[in-house]
C-alpha cells in the first residue's frame, strides 16, 4: 500500500518539473466530494470517529453548524469567504496554534511534514501559513503522510478506547486525489503557482518516510507534526526523523497528555523523554503542545 500520489522526482525545487495541476489518476474533481465526508465517490461511509472522542455537547454544536451550513441562505459565491460563521472555538484555535508554530520556523531551513494527515486541513493550512509567512520560500515543501484507510494497526501501548481501532479514521476511497488536486488549486492560488510545494504520500508512515529519507537524503526537517494518535508508528517516526532536526526545529502533537491515545505520550516518553523536553502548550489551545529543539 504505498503510494506517492504527486511524484516528487524533479525534485523538491523544480520549477517546472511538475504540473501545479496535479494528476487526477482515477480521482475526483477538487470539486467533486462531499461536504459531510459521510460519502466517497463510490459510494462508501466512513464512521464519524471524531463523534467517539468528542463530549455530547461538542457533537450537538456540531450537528447544529452543520445543518446551518447545508441550509446557508448565503449565496455559493459568498459561502466560501463567510465560512468563519460555522467556525467553533476548537476550530479556530486550530489556525492560530498552527500561526504559532509556523512563525517560528520562518528561519529554519527545511521541510514540513505531518504524519496523520487524514482530510488533509493541516496540510491547507499549512500552505495559507507558507503563501503569508514566506511567500517566495519555494524550498519549503510540505508533506504529508497517510494511510488514507485509517489506523493499519492499534498497539496494546494505544488502550481500549472506542476510537482505538484497525481502521479507524478512514476516509472516503480515492480521497488522497481529491486532496492532491485541491492542494494543487490551492497552490495556483498562491505566490510561485509553477511550483509543486507539496507531496502527498500514502502508505504506512514509517516505511513510506524511510523510502523518502533515502531517496533525498539532503532532507531536513523545520517541523514535524505528529497526528497519527499511535504508539508505534509515532516511535518509528520519531527515530528516523530525530538526527534531521537542526536547532529550533520544532516538533508538534496532537494528542499528548490524551487519555482516550496514550500511545502517543508513551512513545515521546521511550524516544525522547519527557524531562529532555522543554515541552509548550500554546495559549491558544488546551489539546495540542510542541517543543523547539535545542542543543542537550
Ligand atoms: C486523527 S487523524 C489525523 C487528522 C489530521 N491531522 C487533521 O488535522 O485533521 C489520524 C490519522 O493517522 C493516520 N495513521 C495512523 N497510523 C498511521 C500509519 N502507521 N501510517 C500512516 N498513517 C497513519 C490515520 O490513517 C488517520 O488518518
Amino acid at each position: 500500500m504505498s503510494t506517492q500520489i504527486a511524484d516528487d522526482s524533479a525534485g523538491g525545487d523544480s520549477a517546472g518539473g511538475d504540473s501545479a495541476g496535479g494528476d487526477s489518476a482515477g480521482g475526483g474533481s477538487a470539486g467533486g466530494g462531499s461536504a459531510s465526508g459521510g460519502s466517497a465517490s463510490g459510494g462508501s461511509r466512513v464512521p464519524q470517529t471524531d463523534a467517539s472522542v468528542m463530549d455530547a455537547a461538542t457533537v450537538g454544536a456540531r450537528q447544529q453548524l452543520l445543518s446551518c451550513l447545508l441550509q446557508s441562505p448565503i449565496p455559493p459565491g459568498e459561502l466560501i469567504r463567510n465560512l468563519g460563521l460555522y467556525l467553533l472555538p476548537m476550530d479556530v484555535k486550530r489556525l492560530l496554534f498552527f500561526a504559532e508554530l509556523y512563525q517560528q520556523i520562518v528561519s529554519v531551513p527545511g521541510v514540513i511534514m505531518e504524519f496523520g494527515t487524514r482530510w488533509g486541513q493541516t496540510m491547507a493550512i499549512l500552505q495559507s501559513l507558507r503563501a503569508i509567512l514566506e511567500p517566495y520560500h519555494h524550498r519549503r515543501l510540505i508533506i504529508g503522510f497517510d494511510t488514507f484507510t485509517g489506523f493499519p494497526e492499534v498497539a496494546p501501548e494505544d488502550g481500549s478506547a472506542a476510537a482505538a481501532q484497525t481502521g479507524a479514521y478512514g476516509v472516503t476511497a480515492g480521497y488522497e486525489h481529491y486532496l492532491d488536486n485541491l492542494l494543487a488549486l490551492r497552490e495556483l492560488q498562491s505566490p510561485l503557482p509553477q511550483v509543486r510545494k507539496y507531496r502527498i504520500i500514502r502508505g504506512d508512515a514509517p516505511a513510506e518516510l524511510q523510502r523518502y529519507l533515502a531517496q533525498h537524503p539532503e532532507t531536513i526537517v523545520a517541523m514535524a507534526y505528529f497526528d497519527m494518535d499511535l504508539y508505534q508508528p509515532t516511535v518509528d517516526c520519531l527515530r528516523l526523523i530525530r538526527d534531521r532536526l537542526p536547532q529550533g526545529a520544532v516538533v508538534g502533537f496532537d494528542e499528548l497528555n490524551h487519555a482516550a491515545f496514550p500511545g502517543e505520550t508513551t512513545a515521546v516518553r521511550e524516544v525522547l523523554g519527557l524531562p529532555h523536553l522543554r515541552l509548550r502548550r500554546s495559549p491558544w489551545s488546551a489539546d495540542e503542545s510542541y517543543f523547539v529543539t535545542e542543543r542537550p
